[in-house]
């Protein structure tokens, strides 16, 4: 019984429309400046992603408590472009249970792809233990003196 209460997952993922710009900023406001994470602030941006990506507001009990996104490439080829969980419910394994979801969408791709930055601690070993491998380290990736790191999900 209690291994059945861990594995339901406490999370919903509904899809985001330009109309949640707002509450996607709020969100992304909400990180706090980081060096680790590039946070988007500007409303035009915010549509923009939420135009180009399959972004969803991650809720937990009805409560809207981050994003995950993904972008479908070449047929075969998802790179996922943002996972994040508001700092009130970070550690409580929300972003983990989001990502298994986001996985599950897309169980028949063979590549999956994202990057991080190398100091990103927890994004890494979450990333780790759904079993990305890490690759190449970019310099610089944003412009704004940054690395960032790729890493790579390849079902075979
Ligand atoms: C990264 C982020 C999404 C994690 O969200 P979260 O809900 O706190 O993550 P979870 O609780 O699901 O998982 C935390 C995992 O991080 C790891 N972790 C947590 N603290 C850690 C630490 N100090 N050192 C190493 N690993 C740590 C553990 O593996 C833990 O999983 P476990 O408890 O099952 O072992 C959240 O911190 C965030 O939004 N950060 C800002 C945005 C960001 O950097 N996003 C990633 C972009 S690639």
């Amino acid at each position: 019984m209690e291994n059945l209460e861990k594995e339901r997952p406490d999370i919903t993922l509904e899809k985001a429309t330009i109309d949640d710009a707002e509450a996607y900023i709020a969100l992304e406001k909400s990180l706090g400046e980081t060096k680790t994470y590039a946070t988007i602030t500007e409303k035009d941006e915010a549509i923009e992603e939420i135009n180009k990506n399959n972004i969803f507001f991650i809720k937990n009990e009805g409560e809207v408590v981050g994003h995950i996104a993904y972008e479908m490439k070449e047929s075969g080829h998802a790179y996922i472009s943002s996972l994040v969980i508001t700092p009130k419910y970070q550690g409580r394994g929300l972003a983990k249970q989001a990502l298994r979801q986001v996985l599950e969408k897309l169980k028949d791709i063979e590549k999956i792809d994202l990057i991080t930055h190398p100091e990103n601690i927890k994004a890494l070993a979450i990333y780790k233990s759904f079993g990305f491998q890490m690759g190449d380290r970019i310099e610089n990736y944003f412009g704004d003196g940054e690395p960032r790191i790729k890493l790579a999900l390849i079902k075979k």
